[in-house]
């Protein structure tokens, strides 16, 4: 059989694709902008159909149709990553979060959770029977190989990515037809704060270097600053529209790269059409499973990496709060410890944690005495290097606790460096 009759024998309707799902399956889902939305809807509207199906997935640009009153008892979700599209019903405990490392994602869906579906957006295929997974390769390229049921949407507005995206018709159960706009990720304006933050970034960050950029604003505002810097390398869980003009103009290059060299390196794209533009047919990036772009052995292979990630609160130790607010999951563990680690093993690296030193209208600072109670610590005290903030960088590897306190008191907001002076006195009986 041909890869076209193929395909044509497995292009059904969605309503037709979903009734291979069956009461108490668990349905591992793709996220963000390669959210297969028409079958979303197909099972949202049938959901009668269905008994405690666990829907999986990082999380959901659109609406999260698991969590509705009316249908509970047929669908329950479970992310990896809380939003405001379900940090609410995760609170309400309508929906769960499930913590792991991103790196862990793709062997945590495998080896433990073990859906039986998978569903996800795709490429139309190309003349020699390939589809491509496009924006996002992640954990669902595992989940593809491991599912049963494999459910693609075929979106002809998906860019066609290369890496390990590309993949043969073959290994799919269904595909349905449905084009629709991708899912966009548009970066707000930036504030005067993440300009002043994306300095003092820029200034840790060295020509030939290779970088990781998180999630935010603050990532926006350091490509911002980067355009006079040469031969930078990328080697990125994800990245917004910040970097397409550094590639474009050649600031990234990845001529320095020991490994995937001349390649830009992403698990998943979380942009806007622009990006999705510069992905679609770009040989020069490589769209990877986060076992590899996320695993700290394999970033700490290139030299010099700098990874950027953001967080909530970081103590007067340095332990970083980055995905809870006491019992709250704000958001996820994502890939900073993964990243943060990489960067420390790689030969020269930095890990930076960089954040606007309060919160709430300037209400509440964000460097604390003592973190909120309950709160879980993401990155610890003994992982953490630089932490930046509007008012400049504050480096902890190889101080003592005292040291720590007096480098992340000066870099705090001045309207709460008293009260934190006072604690650092106390704790430390010496004048700050
Ligand atoms: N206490 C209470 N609220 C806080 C807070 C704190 N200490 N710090 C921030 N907030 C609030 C802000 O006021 C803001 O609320 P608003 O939307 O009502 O104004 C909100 O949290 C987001 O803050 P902001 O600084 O704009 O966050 P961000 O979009 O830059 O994201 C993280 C910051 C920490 C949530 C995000 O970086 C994250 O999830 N990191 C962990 C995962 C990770 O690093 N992954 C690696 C790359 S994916």
């Amino acid at each position: 059989m041909s890869w076209r009759e193929e395909y044509n024998k497995k292009l059904v309707t969605a309503e037709e694709a979903i009734k291979s799902i069956h009461d108490n399956d668990k349905v591992v889902m793709a996220f963000g902008c390669s959210e297969p939305r028409c079958i979303v809807r197909a099972m949202r509207e049938n959901y009668k159909n269905y008994n405690n199906v666990e829907v999986i997935n990082m999380l959901l640009l659109g609406e999260t149709p698991w969590v509705d009153e009316e249908v509970r008892g047929h669908f329950r979700y479970n992310s990896f990553f809380a939003s405001g599209t379900n940090r609410k019903a995760i609170a309400a405990g309508v929906a769960d979060y499930t913590s792991c490392y991103l790196s862990e994602t793709p062997s945590v869906l495998r080896d433990y959770i073990k859906p039986r579906v998978t569903v996800m957006s795709v490429a139309p295929p190309d003349e020699e029977g390939y589809v491509s997974l496009g924006t996002n390769c992640d954990y669902i390229e595992t989940t593809l190989a491991h599912c049963e049921v494999k459910i693609a949407q075929v979106n002809k507005n998906m860019p066609y990515t290369y890496g390990a995206t590309r993949k043969h018709v073959s290994e799919f159960t269904y595909f349905v037809e449905c084009d629709e706009p991708i899912p966009e990720v548009p970066a707000p304006p930036l504030t005067e704060v993440e300009v002043k933050i994306g300095k003092h970034c820029a200034s840790l960050i060295n020509d030939g270097d290779c970088i990781q950029l998180g999630i935010g604003g603050i990532p926006n505002a350091i490509c911002e600053e980067l355009k006079d810097k040469k031969d930078l390398g990328l080697h990125s869980e994800m990245v917004g529209d910040g970097v397409v003009d550094l590639i474009k103009s050649g600031v990234i290059n990845n001529t320095k790269k020991n490994i995937d060299n001349g390649k830009t390196i992403l698990g998943f794209a979380f942009g806007t059409k622009k990006l999705f533009d510069h992905l679609d047919k770009n040989r020069d990036v490589e769209m990877v499973p986060m076992d590899y772009v996320n695993n700290p052995v394999i970033i700490a292979q290139n030299d010099n990496v700098v990874s950027v990630n953001s967080c909530l609160q970081v103590d007067l130790m340095g332990q970083v709060v980055s995905d809870t607010i006491g019992l709250n999951q704000f958001s996820g563990v994502g890939g900073q410890v993964d990243f943060v680690r990489g960067a420390t093993m790689s030969k020269g690296g930095r890990s930076i944690i960089a954040m606007p030193s309060t919160a709430k209208g300037d209400t509440i600072s964000k460097i604390v005495p003592k973190i909120t109670d309950y709160s879980a610590v993401t990155t610890t005290r003994n992982d953490v290097n630089y932490i930046v903030t509007e008012f400049g960088i504050a480096q902890l590897k190889g101080k003592t606790m005292r040291e720590r306190a007096r480098a992340l008191i000066a870099i705090a907001h001045p309207d709460f460096r008293d009260e934190l002076s006072e604690e650092f006195e106390r704790r430390f009986n010496e004048k700050y």
